[in-house]
């Protein structure tokens, strides 16, 4: 991994870097991520040259978030086959990185579909590695769109539950830019509510131990301008009793057959919440995310990642060396990085395909029905 430049953080109205892109230099592809470790100190680019490197940026979270997973991986496979490498183990590579997630291992398979299908009909190896290329693409073509479309829909929906504007929306984690083709998931909604002048305010959950909330969140909002304030975790439960919070907007990790729902740790409670103060809970997902092999949320693999993230904290670098202990050498932490809401929980499914509500095992199927599953 090679830090190919550093600048400070973007300001209001200054383009950020792009999440990742592929490219072409002179001694073979790279993938390019902005190392989403470093924010908000800095902006700096992190250069995959091979798969071992982009499956270590992916454990360590410089590239993270369920659709840019996806991207990732089928531009990981991309890179395989450009490399000559072994596709398959790149491919088995790649998906084994992180197990909650389920558009990593459909980014993945997809473009590893692409390279074997072209080898299937006799393509050369170059042409086959061509094909995989194509098919990262597409995806992320693909998935700029869908967040288009989420966008869309989301505000719509938002606008028919409180139709009086104004919108006071909470949320968690990172949906933004940084994890997606466009704009994001949940945060596009809230951004198109900021452009159609009906946010009044983001509440931003700072989401424990890694800090995407306040790290990143905060971060894009600054960026688009967006009146937000941060809240720790634990101070969500006043805010409600306070009558503060009008939506509560995610993304989502993986949304199972019978519509339940793996996100960022600390999503459920917030779903709890929501539903004792007769507040909306909605998700936003492209369909990508949906995973009709995964028939509940008791089948879905939830991450455990090191105690250490909880017993040290890290400050702006998660994972680095050095991070200030804040619990006795030895103590060993409970770390799930997802928890699950049940569809009960969940007032909507907003995808770029339209809107699942009430969230079943029915109005699951027919939205797969609908859209393209690998
Ligand atoms: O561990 P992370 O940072 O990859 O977790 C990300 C989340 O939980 C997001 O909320 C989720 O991927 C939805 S983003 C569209």
């Amino acid at each position: 991994m090679v830090d190919q430049h550093a600048r400070p953080p973007t300001g209001e109205g200054t383009p950020p870097l792009p999440s990742l892109r592929w490219d072409e230099p002179p001694e073979g592809p790279v993938l390019v991520l902005l190392d989403q470790t470093r924010l908000p100190a800095e902006e700096v680019e992190l250069v995959c040259a091979d798969v071992p490197t982009l499956v270590r940026a992916i454990r360590t979270l410089a590239v993270r978030g369920a659709p840019l997973l996806g991207i990732a991986g089928a531009y990981g496979v991309a890179l395989a086959a450009a490399h000559g490498y072994d596709v398959a183990e790149a491919a088995a590579l790649l998906e084994g990185a992180r197990p909650t997630a389920v558009n990593l291992g459909y980014g993945v398979r997809r473009a590893a579909a692409a390279y074997r299908e072209a080898v299937g009909r006799g393509a050369v190896a170059e042409e086959a590695a061509g094909a995989a290329l194509r098919e990262a693409k597409e995806l992320h073509r693909e998935d700029a769109a869908a967040s288009e479309r989420m966008a869309h829909h989301g505000l719509a929906l938002l606008d028919e539950l409180l139709p009086g504007g104004g919108h006071r929306i909470l949320t968690h984690c990172n949906t933004g830019r940084l994890v997606s083709g466009g704009e994001g998931t949940a945060f596009a909604v809230a951004l198109a509510a900021h452009r159609a002048g009906r946010l009044r305010t983001l509440w931003v959950d700072e989401t424990r131990p890694l800090l995407q909330g306040s790290r990143l969140t905060a971060y894009e909002a600054a960026v688009n301008g967006l009146p937000y304030t941060l809240l720790t975790d634990n101070a969500a439960g006043s805010l409600f009793a306070a009558g503060q919070v009008d939506a509560v907007l995610i993304g989502a990790d993986r949304i199972a057959a019978d519509g339940s729902v793996a996100n960022k740790v600390g999503s459920y409670p917030l779903a709890v919440l929501a539903k004792y103060h007769h507040v909306p809970f909605i998700v936003v997902a492209p369909t990508t995310t949906v995973d009709p092999r995964t028939a509940d949320g008791a089948s879905i693999e939830v991450e455990q990642r090191p105690g250490q993230e909880v017993t040290d904290v890290t400050g702006p670098r998660p994972g680095a060396a050095g991070g200030l202990p804040v619990a006795p050498p030895g103590t060993v932490a409970y770390n799930p990085a997802f928890d699950i809401t049940p569809p009960e929980l969940v007032t909507a499914v907003v995808t770029e395909e339209g809107v699942v509500s009430p969230v079943t095992g029915g109005g699951i199927a027919e939205l797969c029905a609908r859209s393209r599953q690998v």
